[in-house]
């Protein structure tokens, strides 16, 4: 009996892709689809940043459709498709650093067409000069599913995460901030939190600084608005994970020392699941740690923490 023809099986061809803000994670979005063969355009308030991404493949224009993703700063946000010609039946989804918000006003107008994302990557740099295809490999990409999410536009902003190299986590924006909040933005506060006390204990102790420092401090380079807009856009989840990482230090240093210990020597097995084309059991994927990496006919698969 000849093979079952495998799988992933195609349902539709690729939609085009339209970036809004060719900064780092919107020029580097787009360079990574132009390296998949996908077709792309793209619009930037800033002309270097179109000059730019024209050189990387990026078709320049004020007119898009298929997949459109807003990757501009967090205020911009609500505003930024306000000049542009964008397809009534585009997709629109966006990469911000937080989701309740950004969900609230863009679900409030585009409705079930409207796809909120968060990528977890990037680096301290910013703007066009940071471009770079491959930021995106390996990364999980959180994608809103809200109750009046429409699945097939989830599926087809899931797909432009695949194809460049993301392996996407299912999430309702509320949930999502809250996770962000613990391993995002008090690492953030924390890293200036730390820098300004050692700038506190001097220059010796500033002289002295080597890889522990250098770790826990890494983003404080990152640019003061970006990382502004960030915290106060997710203050509530952001001040609770705060209070959780006081409550830690006040702990005994041993039995504080010997948790955080433990977190990294947790299991890191994985074990491959399908998971149907639902919402209730794609969401129970990203709460269970888990993320989907492949795109299949009728459902998709992925991976979930296996400790084995
Ligand atoms: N930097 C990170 O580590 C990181 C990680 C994940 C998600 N994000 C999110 O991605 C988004 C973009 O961040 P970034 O780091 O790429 O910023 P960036 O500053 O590198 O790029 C933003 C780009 O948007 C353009 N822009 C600003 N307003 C615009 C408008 N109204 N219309 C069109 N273009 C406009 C700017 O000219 C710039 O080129 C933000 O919402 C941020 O929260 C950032």
């Amino acid at each position: 009996m000849a093979d079952v023809p495998a799988f992933p099986v195609p349902t539709m061809p690729a939609p085009p892709v339209g970036v809004v803000g060719l900064g780092q994670l919107g020029g580097s979005l787009a360079a990574a689809l132009v390296a998949a063969g996908r077709e792309v355009s793209g619009w930037d308030v800033d002309p270097a940043a179109r000059n730019a991404a024209a050189a990387r493949g990026v078709r320049i224009t004020q007119e898009l459709s298929g997949v459109v993703v807003l990757a501009v700063p967090l205020p911009a946000m609500t505003t930024a498709l306000d000049d542009l010609a964008v397809d009534p039946d585009a997709t629109v989804t966006d990469l911000g650093s937080v989701k309740v918000p950004v969900v609230e006003a863009l679900g409030g107008a585009f409705g079930g067409r409207f796809v909120g994302g968060h990528p977890m990557c990037g680096t301290e740099r910013s703007g066009h000069g940071a471009t770079d295809p491959g930021l995106f490999a390996g990364a999980r990409w959180a994608l809103c599913l809200e109750p009046g999410t429409e699945l097939p536009r989830w599926l087809r902003v899931a797909e432009v995460a695949l194809a460049v190299g993301a392996e996407v986590v299912p999430v309702t924006a509320a949930e999502h901030d809250d996770a962000v909040a613990a391993v995002s933005h008090v690492p953030h506060l924390l890293a200036a939190a730390l820098a300004a006390a050692a700038a506190e204990a001097g220059p010796l102790a500033l002289a002295l600084t080597a890889g522990s420092f250098r770790d826990g401090t890494r983003v404080i380079g990152s640019d003061p608005a970006f990382v502004t807009a960030m915290v106060e856009g997710n203050a509530g989840p952001a001040s609770a994970a705060l209070d959780r990482v006081r409550a830690q230090l006040d702990r005994p240093w041993p039995e504080l020392v010997a948790a955080g210990n433990a977190v990294a020597r947790r299991s890191t097995g994985r074990r491959t699941v399908r998971v149907p084309l639902d919402r209730a059991a794609l969401l129970a994927l990203g709460r269970a740690g888990g993320a989907v990496h492949r795109r299949l006919a009728a459902f998709v698969e992925g991976w979930v923490p296996d400790p084995g």
